[in-house]
């Protein structure tokens, strides 16, 4: 395994929640000087190969980041080999995760907000049959989670 850090994370249809906490942890990281490998994937079928979903762009694009390029796809059992983490953003998705997860898995399985002292055990709400406000609350969840992981990785590299 590689000193770089590889985070994957996942929610059902890898076009709302997963990619905006992807993109929340790779800015998160670049600002405090952390080298990460990160990726998003989705439990569910619906939309694979398609982008982000066009209100979870337009929320990080407020905050100055283009997800644009991202394609949605499924998580894979060869996914808990690769990754250090692997992070569900809700109690579905780490029960989904929990269930596919090899014998010979290397990750740790958790939930993003588990990363935010306080925050244990929620879940990132599902916004996609909500309004924007939603958008909103799914981004403000991804970027606490994402600045939590990259503090205990950065502390855990410390370390080493
Ligand atoms: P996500 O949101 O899991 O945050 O990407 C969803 C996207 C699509 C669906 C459900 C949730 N769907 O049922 O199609």
């Amino acid at each position: 395994m590689s000193e770089k850090p590889a985070i994957l994370f996942v929610c059902l249809g890898n076009i709302c929640r997963s990619p905006l906490a992807e993109a929340a942890f790779r800015a998160a990281a670049e600002r405090e000087g952390l080298d990460v490998h990160a990726e998003s994937a989705g439990l569910g079928k619906w939309h694979l190969g398609y982008p982000p979903d066009p209100r979870a762009q337009a929320v990080a694009r407020r905050s100055g980041i283009e997800m644009g390029d991202k394609r949605a796809r499924l998580v894979t059992t060869d996914d808990f080999r690769r990754f250090d983490h692997v992070i569900g953003l809700d109690a579905d998705n780490l029960a989904g995760l929990r269930r596919l997860a090899p014998a010979d898995a290397h990750a740790t399985v958790s939930l993003l907000l588990d990363h935010v002292p306080g925050r244990e055990g929620q879940s990132v709400t599902d916004p996609y049959y909500e309004d924007d406000s939603a958008f909103d609350d799914a981004w403000n969840d991804a970027c606490e989670g994402a600045e939590a992981l990259v503090a205990r990785l950065r502390g855990e590299a410390a370390q080493r």
